[in-house]
């Protein structure tokens, strides 16, 4: 049986963010706004962050987006600097297509239990014992794993990329999440050997609570990322990325939601549709621990203040060695120019 990794509970950090004022808060988006302009930057955040975070990058012309877009986002934006609010994958995504801008991040402690699920030694070790089959890997890694592969993907595109690599009879690689894999291969019937990394947040939702609520809630409409388990996802009104779950929360005729994702998504999905009511999937059930109860600890990392004081001493670059940058573009660009449906 193939190696698992997923990390262990006790490897996965507890973060508590900081109590600030209403106060406190407007001083510190004040001050983040006047240093994003002194640094002709622009704020790329993702939708599991700091809901005001998320609202300045709003104001300030950067994007609240799933990691796809945000990779477009700041390839496209002719800031000289980008400030990746999310976790460190996506700051390195940022700086792979932009090798030119500097990239900077409030911390480069944030990181994600799918990425260190997949050490590159391991996973190169992997893909030399099978050269015959494409590899394709989730944008969730690092860039050592990105230049390895064939493809990268997110979850807003994978299901089509692979659908097209098996039309045209091409054996897959997949890493490095499991549950999104598995998703993708039932999906598409696709032949695939897959890697065997979790995602500590999603990995958490549990088909049965999940069943009990439903039967709190009939009329309302699950949906899930598709980082979560097989069950859970089986009983899903809809699967999808982050901005795919926004887009149906505001498509479906349903009042009531349940979410089987990070509750950071909560602050757009009711920014978006305000009078519908949004409900967080249960994790892990009755009298369990949890260490990661829906919302990421990386993610969680992204504060007003860690921003505001990681602008003032720009130190919190991103940086990747330009030879190696190369290499895990081609697979990036490959992805990005992937034709939309
Ligand atoms: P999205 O690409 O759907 O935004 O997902 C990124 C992620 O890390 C989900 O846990
Ligand atoms: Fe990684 Fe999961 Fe956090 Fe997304 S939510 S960044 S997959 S640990």
């Amino acid at each position: 049986m193939r190696k698992d990794y997923s990390l262990p509970a006790a490897q996965v950090p507890v973060h508590q963010p900081a109590t600030v004022s209403a106060a406190e808060r407007a001083l510190l988006k004040d001050e983040i706004r006047d240093r994003l302009a002194a640094l002709d930057a622009v704020l790329v955040a993702h939708y599991y962050v700091d809901g005001d975070i998320q609202d300045l990058a709003q104001e300030t012309g950067g994007c609240v987006a799933d990691s796809l877009e945000m990779a477009r986002f700041g390839r496209d934006h002719p800031a000289s600097t980008l400030v990746v609010a999310g976790v460190r994958f996506m700051g390195e995504t940022a700086k792979i297509l932009s090798p030119d801008k500097r990239v900077l991040m409030p911390t480069l402690s944030a990181e994600c239990s799918l990425d260190i699920g997949c050490p590159p030694d391991e996973f190169e070790a992997f893909t030399q014992a099978h050269p015959e089959r494409t590899v394709v890997v989730y944008a969730n890694t690092s860039v050592r794993v990105k230049a390895l592969a064939d493809w990268v993907v997110t979850s807003s595109v994978g299901l089509r990329i692979i659908e097209s690599l098996a039309a045209r009879g091409e054996p897959i690689l997949w890493a490095p999440d499991k549950h999104l894999g598995a998703y993708i291969q039932r999906a598409t019937g696709a032949d695939m050997l897959l890697w065997s990394g979790a995602c500590v947040v999603h990995e958490e939702f549990k088909f049965q609570a999940l069943k009990d609520l439903m039967a709190v809630y009939p009329d309302a409409a699950v949906l899930a990322h598709p980082e979560s388990p097989a069950a859970v996802l089986d009983i899903a009104d809809r699967v999808g990325s982050t901005s795919q779950i926004i887009q149906a929360s505001r498509e479906l005729p349903h009042d009531t939601f349940i979410v089987a994702t990070d509750r950071g998504i909560f602050h757009q999905l009711r920014k978006h549709s305000p009078d519908k009511r949004f409900i967080e999937a249960p994790t892990a059930g009755d009298g369990a621990t949890c260490r990661s109860c829906a919302h990421c600890p990386w993610m969680a990392m992204n504060e007003l203040r860690t921003l505001a004081e990681s602008l003032q001493r720009e130190d919190s670059e991103v940086l990747v060695a330009p030879a190696l940058g190369a290499k895990a573009m081609a697979p990036l660009k490959r992805m990005l120019d992937f034709p939309p449906p």
